[in-house]
Order: C-alpha cells, then structure tokens, then sequence
C-alpha cells in the first residue's frame, strides 16, 4: 500500500477501487470521462483531494479521448467535459478546483495545436497530483506538532491517503506524529451510512500498525464522556467563511466536544477553502436513499420508508478549536474575527 497512490495516470486514469475496501486492494482503469463520473459517484474514489485529482486527471482525459483537431473545438470538449465532472458531486469543492486549474490551464493555449493542449492538460493534471502529496505531507508536519505522546484521537469518515492522492489530512496528521515516534491512537467513527470509516479508515490503521478502536457514530458522545479521547480531528470538504463542510456527523462531533472541553482540529489543503461562500449558499449533496435502508447488500428498513440522506453537514466555526493548513494553522480566535 505505501508505494501505491489512490490515483495516477497509467495511459487512462489508475485509481483504487475504494468499494471493494476493505476485503480487496483492486485498481481499476479509467477510459471515458462517462466511466470517471460513475467512479465518483459510486465511490470509487472520493475524499475531497482525491476528488481533485480525479476532476484534474477527468479533463486530461477528455482532450486525450476528443477526436477534434481545430484548437477552439478541443477547448469547447474539455468545457463541456469538465461540467460534466464537477456536477457529480457538489460539496466537495476540491472537485470543481481540480477541473478549473487544467481548464486554466490550457485556456489561453490559443497559439497551440490540439496536441500541446493534451499534453499540456495532461502534465498541470500531474501537477496536481504531485502537489497533493506535497502538501499532504506539510499538513502532516504542521499538524503533528499538535499531537503529544500518548494521545488518543477521535476521527470521523476517511480523511487518511484514501481520500487524497497519497499520506491524508486528519490521518496524515497521526501517521506524522507516529512517524515521528509518537504513540498515538484513534478512535475511528464507522460512518454510516457508507462506512468510510469502518472499511476505510479502520482498514488504513490497521495496515500501517497505528492502535485503532472502531466504534458506531452513536457511541462517541459516550467515548468523550468516558475521557477515553484527548483530541478530535477530522477532514473538510468545504470551508467557507462561516463554516466546515464535512462528512454528515461530524456536526455532532465537534458540539460534543465543545461540551466535553475537547480540541476539535479541522485538517485542510488550501484548495478546500471557499471563503466567498457562506454556509446557506452551498448545496449538500443527497445520496440515495437505499445507502440508509441497505448495509451490504442487507436490508435494514421497510422499502418504503421515507429516508433522509444529506451525506455532509456545516459545522459552525465557533466549534472548531484550529484549522490546519499547508501554510499553519488558524486559530478559533482569527476565525471568529473573520476568515
Ligand atoms: O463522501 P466522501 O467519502 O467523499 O466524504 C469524504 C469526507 O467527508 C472526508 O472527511 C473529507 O473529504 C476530508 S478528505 C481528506
């Protein structure tokens, strides 16, 4: 699993198979923009970084499927291709940032033949994979100076190397610390209704030997209550001035822990924050209904219960403790003036 990033150019888009987690470690190639879309929506590959590595690498693939010649027409493509994409999920704002900066890219290419505009797609979609990883890993390094010896850390969904091109946010942050020598353990929320946690997260701990506990999303409050975790930290997959967007559930989360005295860390690449935004203009996607009434191929409720499935929730910046990010860390306080 180490030298194996989530997703990379492999003559077509390579990505893990995040479905077939955690019983099998399956790649799958991505031919058609169409194939990608189905891979985002099912979940094959999500996670907010990892979603903005896939919009990159969907445009590249677009100018290498189009057939058109004409410069103009190869542009219009990727457009066109690129809205296709960022559709497929609205909250995750990675996503929509990965397609613009290779739609950016290539826009002004107006003296270049259609082939410079592929390879020029191709190569900013590698560079936004590469940087990923880079700042991964400096999120991880700023982050992990939070953590001290002996910490036992509560996460929520997957915000480890799954979900980004490679290391993770909130799990990057753990695997420096233990890089580092710390012992650190996590109490890993499964999740519901997809179970990030229990097929991803739990599934990441165990195979780099970090102490993990999984517990249903239920048993938290219980958890912080019982003084079995010092620290929560957790992913995003939109801030904007007023607010985290991040897997449903993590709301409660961050109110118990104000209420049990607990650090509530939000770990973020730059490319997260939309601080144009407020909470009431972003659209939280819903899923499928039959994600609640199913679990692995069982049912769990009547077909034809009414079910709601928002699948984040904005957690109010007055509950956030820090935001980590690439260039440090801000403060509850520098949040409440204003981000
Ligand atoms: O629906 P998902 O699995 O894409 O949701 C992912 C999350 O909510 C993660 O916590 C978030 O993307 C942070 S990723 C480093």
């Amino acid at each position: 699993m180490r030298d194996v990033r989530t997703i990379w150019w492999d003559d077509g888009i390579r990505m893990i198979d995040q479905t077939r987690l955690p019983a099998e470690l399956v790649t799958i190639k991505i031919e058609t923009v169409q194939d990608l879309c189905e891979a985002i929506l099912s979940l094959r590959i999500r996670g907010a970084p990892a979603l903005g590595a896939a919009g990159a690498y969907g445009v590249a693939l677009a100018a290498i499927c189009s057939r058109s010649i004409a410069p103009e027409d190869l542009l219009r493509d990727l457009d066109r291709a690129g809205d296709i994409i960022k559709s497929t999920r609205p909250t995750a704002v990675n996503l929509s940032w990965g397609v613009d900066r290779v739609r950016k890219a290539v826009a002004g290419a107006d003296d270049a033949d259609a082939d410079e505009i592929r390879d020029a797609a191709l190569n900013e979609a590698e560079r936004v994979a590469d940087e990923d990883v880079a700042v991964n890993r400096a999120l991880g390094d700023i982050g992990a100076e939070l953590l001290e010896d002996g910490d036992v850390v509560l996460t929520h969904c997957n915000a480890g190397r799954l979900a980004c091109v490679d290391w993770g946010t909130a799990l990057g942050v753990i695997r420096s610390a233990t890089e580092q020598g710390k012992d650190i353990r996590v109490y890993a929320c499964e999740t519901r209704p997809l179970n990030q946690g229990s097929r991803l997260t739990a599934w990441e701990l165990v195979e780099d030997k970090i102490p993990a506990t999984l517990i249903c999303d239920s048993m938290a409050g219980m958890v912080m209550r019982q003084g079995l975790v010092n620290k929560v930290i957790v992913g995003a997959d939109r801030i904007t001035c007023d607010a985290v967007f991040n897997k449903v559930g993590t709301y409660a989360h961050a109110v118990l822990a104000k209420e049990h005295g607990i650090p509530f860390y939000v770990v973020a690449p730059l490319s997260t924050f939309d601080l144009g935004q407020r909470e009431e203009d972003i659209v939280i996607e819903e899923r499928d209904p039959d994600e609640v009434r199913w679990a692995g191929g069982v049912q769990l409720a009547p077909s034809k219960v009414k079910v709601y499935n928002p699948a984040f929730d904005a957690t109010p910046l007055d509950k956030v403790t820090g935001i980590i990010t690439e260039k440090g860390i801000i403060e509850r306080a520098d949040m409440v003036r204003g981000l």
